[in-house]
């Protein structure tokens, strides 16, 4: 490469057909190249697009020697002059598609292997290939979109923050194990050896003592860290949007996060989002569409029929619901004319999710239809029918079992319905708030009762007189935020009064001493006059997947991990030298290669 290089006066992406006549530099690496007899034309593309670059042998035969040599992703810089296309070679896909320039000067900036994939869109590229050469893959348009657009939200957000006020304040990252109930991922200490930094699962006890501290108002885009099983929207290190309000009840919260999405929404991607943003209860969740993340992009909703059928004389029903338990179906539209073979199916998945039978019944002209039908009476049949809003053609899938069994089941069967028979949705974004989660859940393998959000969650106030007593109906201010399904982000009003605070740990069974060895720090912290406080984190990886249309958080994460939690560009985890284990005294008894 020459010293002096020729540096660019534009990018690949901007000449259009006014810039005709203008003599340019562009920089970028050849995508793709084609000949045409003496004439060589040379894709050339950077992260602002693609311009068509031609080397005519006629016209300048040094240039079109030196084009020869080019092979893709070598690196150019090529002077010329910008040239309208003839009518038949304009490309109407290219935003640049319209113009060419024609290189009277080129250099070679730097050679390139052939690469182990070709940098396009299109065609599937195995996951391992595409994180072992990630900047390989990161060179894609379609990755550097995504790069883009997440740059955009970090914009959006932090400006949306500062307009209301908020501190963006960092918080440490080598910090004390926090509730969140994840694993923790530990740091060594050198200078007491034997001891270890927790990596922040989330800033919660910080935040928290932010508050104290009298900040009112804190904001901060975080990394956290949990060593937890991966799946598609869960990474060992993801990024919160982490906020904390003092003075606040819950409806503050939800008009502030309403607001940062409906801007988000609108800068990105020019939709208007509905405002305010629906809230549903957790209860009404759970029972009408068996899920506390419910895609309600769809309606299809759970219908409890059990009052219907009660003393129905098909053993199924009746039985179900003599003995507590529950009877709900889903109407499925026009669904009556499905194959006994998909019927099976759908049987053979509910089975899977826990079911021991479903009941399919068509709506025909005179009543219900099915194996099923003749053991209902006429009441019946018309009360189901009234009961589940359904018309002729349409089909009813039935579940009787324990509550939790069949709203459980009829949850994962209506995202199956809406997936096999290709539903439209009514709308392309469907968000909605979760309120009134329950404070505790009980966990069966431990037998005591677990927090469902974390400690600091403060109960509904009206609820405290459950907490001995029935502690599995006590009611918290925790709320999620759910978009097309994904739980985007969690957060709580807490309990700021320490007396409060002890109750939850007695009903946790966390006894005074644990909780004084983990958490003293903001315990004692809450003596000091704490302000009654709230806030929320957000997934923003999540957030960005969404409104990238992916179906995965690891195509909006520069660099992520595999689902064993490893890099395979810089090949990490790995083992390091024993001096380094000697200083922070270390001796490792187990060891696995990644
Ligand atoms: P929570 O644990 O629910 O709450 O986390 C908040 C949000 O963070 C995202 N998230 C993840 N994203 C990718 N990979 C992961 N492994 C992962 N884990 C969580 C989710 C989730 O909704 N301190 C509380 C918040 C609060 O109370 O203010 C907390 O961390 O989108
Ligand atoms: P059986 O009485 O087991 O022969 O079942 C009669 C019909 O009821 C079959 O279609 C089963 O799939 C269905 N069935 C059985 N148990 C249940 C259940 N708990 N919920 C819904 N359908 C069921």
């Amino acid at each position: 490469m020459p010293d002096k290089f020729l540096k660019r006066t534009c990018t690949c992406g901007e000449l259009r057909k006014k810039d005709v006549g203008k003599e340019i530099v562009l920089n970028g690496w050849v995508d793709n190249w084609r000949d045409h007899g003496g004439v060589r034309f040379i894709d050339l593309r950077d992260r602002y697009g693609i311009t068509q670059v031609v080397f005519d042998m006629s016209r300048d035969a040094e240039t079109h020697g030196m084009a020869k040599e080019l092979r893709r992703e070598f690196v150019l810089a090529a002077k010329g002059v910008v040239e309208n296309r003839p009518g038949d070679m304009v490309n109407k896909k290219l935003p640049t598609g319209e113009i060419e320039v024609h290189a009277a000067e080129v250099q070679i900036l730097n050679e390139s292997k052939v690469t182990p994939f070709s940098i396009t869109d299109e065609g599937e590229i195995s996951e391992d290939l595409r994180l072992k050469w990630r900047y390989l893959d990161l060179r894609r348009p379609s990755m550097l979109k995504n790069l883009t657009l997440r740059h955009k939200c970090y914009q959006t957000i932090r400006r949306y923050f500062d307009r209301h006020g908020f501190l963006e304040i960092e918080t440490p990252m080598l910090m004390k194990s926090t509730p969140e109930g994840a694993r923790d991922y530990l740091v060594p200490s050198r200078v007491f050896p034997g001891s270890f930094y927790a990596l922040p699962q989330s800033p919660q006890t910080y935040k928290q003592i932010l508050m104290v501290a009298g900040v009112d108002k804190y904001i901060q885009i975080v990394r956290c860290f949990r060593d937890e099983d991966l799946r598609a929207d869960r990474q060992p290190e993801f990024t919160q949007v982490d906020m904390e309000m003092s003075f606040v009840e819950e409806e503050d919260i939800f008009n502030i996060i309403d607001g940062m999405f409906i801007d988000l929404f609108k800068d990105v991607l020019e939709v208007q989002l509905p405002s305010p943003v629906r809230r549903i209860t957790y209860k009404e969740a759970m029972n009408t569409y068996g899920t506390d993340k419910p895609d309600l992009r769809w309606d299809m909703p759970i219908v409890n029929i059990s009052e219907t059928v009660k003393g129905s004389e098909f053993k199924v029903f009746g039985s179900a619901v003599e003995s507590g338990g529950s009877v709900c179906g889903i109407t499925l539209n026009d669904g009556a004319g499905t194959s006994r073979k998909v019927v099976d199916d759908l049987t053979g998945f509910a089975r899977e999710a826990g079911a021991k039978g479903l009941v399919t019944l068509k709506v025909g002209e005179e009543g219900l239809q099915g194996p099923v039908a003749k053991f209902l009476s006429d009441d019946i049949t018309h009360g189901i029918v009234k009961a589940m809003n359904a018309e002729k053609g349409d089909m009813l899938f039935i579940v009787a079992d324990s509550k939790k069994t069949v709203l459980n089941v009829l949850g994962s069967l209506r995202l199956e319905l809406i997936k096999r028979f290709d539903i439209p949705a009514k709308e392309e974004f469907s968000m909605i708030w979760i309120t009134e989660f329950p404070l505790f859940e009980y966990d069966e393998e431990s037998g005591h009762y677990m927090a469902t959000h974390h400690p600091f969650t403060s109960p509904v106030l009206d609820d405290m007189n459950l907490l001995k007593t029935d502690p599995g109906k006590v009611r918290s201010k925790a709320y999620d935020i759910v978009l097309n399904g994904y739980e985007l982000g969690s957060g709580s009003i807490r309990i700021h009064d320490r007396k409060i605070q002890e109750k939850i740990f007695d009903s946790l069974n966390l006894d005074r001493k644990t909780a004084q060895k983990k958490f003293g720090f903001l315990l004692d912290a809450f003596e000091y006059g704490a302000p009654p406080h709230g806030g929320i984190a957000l997934g923003l990886d999540r957030i960005v997947m969404l409104l990238a249309g992916e179906q995965s958080i690891r195509e909006v994460i520069a660099f992520p991990k595999t689902n064993k939690a490893f890099c395979p560009m810089v090949e990490t985890p790995s083992e390091v030298d024993k001096k380094q284990l000697d200083e922070l005294g270390i001796i490792t008894l187990k060891t696995k290669k990644p």
